[in-house]
């Protein structure tokens, strides 16, 4: 079924001007970049964002990250978007993430890992609201 998902370019790609490099190889994945957005999140967001995993000892410096440039905000549709998305976006760590995967081709490190991508159609639909209204799903 065609379905969304929740994507973010992180600051370390947006500082290296990756972000037209990311977008390329989630379209080509078969990816529609239906809603987008260039912010700088504040802590509050980043916080809320990642609360799920506020016990993890990574927490402060995944808050300090992800707030240390702006980052893009996406919502992609296709076949099976949650899939297809992790797919193309590879391991958590790049290192252990398959060649031709965006981490694997372009992410410096198990932190700075160039995109986040929602893990379940459940998730997605929260990470989505979070960042944008529905006027701004343009599908
Ligand atoms: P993401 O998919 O955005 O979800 C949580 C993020 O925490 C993850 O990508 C990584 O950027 C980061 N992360 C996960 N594990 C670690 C770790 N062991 N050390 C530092 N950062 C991590």
């Amino acid at each position: 079924a065609v379905t969304r998902t929740f994507s973010i370019i992180k600051p370390d790609a947006t500082r290296r001007n990756l972000t037209g490099a990311v977008t390329k190889m989630l379209e080509e994945a078969g990816l529609r970049i239906v809603a987008s957005k260039r912010i700088r999140m504040t802590r509050e967001q980043a916080e809320g964002f990642y609360a799920v995993h506020k016990e993890r000892p990574f927490f402060g410096e995944l808050v300090e990250f992800m707030t240390s440039g702006p980052v893009v905000v996406q919502v992609l549709e296709g076949e099976d978007a949650v899939k297809r998305n992790r797919d193309i976006m590879g391991a958590t760590n790049p290192a252990n993430a398959e060649p031709g995967t965006i981490r694997r081709e372009l992410a410096e490190s198990i932190e700075a890992n160039s995109v986040h991508g929602s893990d379940s159609d459940e998730n997605a639909a929260i990470e989505i609201a979070f960042f944008f209204k529905p006027e701004e799903i343009v599908g």
